[in-house]
């Protein structure tokens, strides 16, 4: 079968063929990206669902407005005032999780060719996307306090993007956040030379100790003209499910209508029924709660994680204990090959997800990403013991 060229901008991740291994019996995985399960609000969802479906039989059963349902825009506007945002529930609209903002944005923004800069490391789902319409990548490199903003500012006058993407609170994979210092100066750079930052931010309520500096976007109303060039990506996978498929875009007119129209060539709107149930789960006031408990249980495994991994390897590898999300960003010492630390560690039982594909150029092949979400505290202690073996 002849199939179109843009396939050949992308190729199955490299990650993919580890998740194969991963079904060996008694393997202790760090690799995954989901949340724990265990800690779902299952009965607060199950009530907001059952409660919409009631209520609001046909509105949630029938088709419905690509721009997304109106009750869940009207709390996401409430949810966005909480976090210092205004915006009117017009001004975003609901997307299948945030990787359909994503797409949207890679559909109604990137021609082949263009160039696009992202993190080095960055999401890897975001390369394949971006790549897929046909984007040049430049990796831009961050350190602990995110993106380096002299380096990124020479590369957008170098190389004048059609956007830049960035992760700046709790990235993944890098796990680092940008310090309002720099988020103020990239919304500066960003109204001066008119370029359109793409703030992607599904891990900002995981956060341990203090919260996280406020968004870009909070934070664009005290820099003039940044919002023109401001697109935000939220998203309930992680504050609530993913398998409810509820995220959203807040973006400039022009960008939000374009995207509003690729996704009714997509899929036609986001399921009614997820969108409702969200919308009368943040009715609830269960949310609060139930972010405590994740945080509570994340931060406890965070920090056996980063104790484990001092104990257990000591020297060898390097890394900075991340303040909230869901991972340890980290780098084996003396040039050692993390894909090939990856297979030695599957022979001891425990999986991580080498560096190398997060990279859109130039990979460290010494840096590795583990997830802390999903092992209990025993799990990680002996994981990474493991790890240490595989040394
Ligand atoms: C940085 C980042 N962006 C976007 C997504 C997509 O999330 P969803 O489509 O579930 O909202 C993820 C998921 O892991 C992610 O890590």
């Amino acid at each position: 079968m002849q199939f179109a060229d843009r396939l050949k901008n992308v190729e199955t991740s490299a990650i993919r063929e580890l998740f194969k291994l991963l079904g060996k019996p008694g393997i202790i995985s760090f690799a995954g990206g989901f949340p724990d399960p265990a800690l779902f609000d299952a009965e607060g969802i199950a009530q907001a669902a059952a409660a919409v479906l009631k209520d609001t039989p046909g509105p949630v059963l029938q088709y419905g407005a690509t721009e997304g349902y109106g009750p869940l825009r009207e709390q996401l506007s409430g949810f966005m005032a909480n976090k210092g945002v205004k915006v009117a529930p017009e001004g975003l609209i609901v997307t299948t999780g945030s990787q359909q903002a994503l797409d949207l944005i890679g559909k109604t923004m990137i021609s082949p060719g263009d160039k696009v800069i992202v993190e080095a490391p960055t999401f890897l789902a975001t390369i394949q996307c971006f790549r897929l319409y046909g984007a040049d990548l430049i990796g831009a490199p961050i350190d602990a306090d995110g993106v380096q903003v002299d380096v990124l500012e020479r590369l957008i006058e170098e190389h004048k993007p059609k956007l830049v993407y960035l992760i700046p609170t709790f990235g993944n994979p890098s796990g680092a956040t940008l310090s309002l210092e720099r988020r103020k100066r990239i919304l500066e750079i960003a109204a001066r030379t008119r370029t359109l930052i793409v703030e992607d931010d599904p891990y900002c309520e995981l956060y341990f100790g203090k919260p996280p500096p406020p968004s870009m976007l909070a934070l664009s109303g005290e820099v003039p003209g940044s919002r023109d060039w401001l697109a935000h990506c939220g998203s309930m996978s992680k504050i609530l499910s993913p398998g409810l498929r509820v995220g959203w875009l807040i973006a400039p007119p022009a960008l939000l209508a374009n995207a509003t129209m690729c996704k009714q060539f997509s899929d036609a709107h986001t399921s009614n029924l997820t969108q409702a149930t969200a919308a009368h789960y943040l009715t609830l006031n269960r949310l609060d709660g139930a972010l405590a408990a994740v945080r509570k249980v994340y931060a406890e495994r965070a920090r056996v994680m980063a104790e484990s991994l001092q104990r257990e390897l000591g020297d060898a590898i390097g890394f900075n204990p991340p303040q909230g999300g869901m991972f340890f960003w980290a780098r084996l010492n003396g040039g050692r090959d993390a894909a090939e630390f990856a297979q030695r560690a599957i022979e001891q039982l425990v999986a991580f997800v080498p560096g190398a594909p997060f990279y859109a150029a130039e990979p460290d092949r010494s840096t590795l990403r583990l997830s802390f979400a999903t092992a209990d505290l025993a799990k990680i202690e002996e994981g990474i013991a493991r790890l240490g073996r595989a040394l």
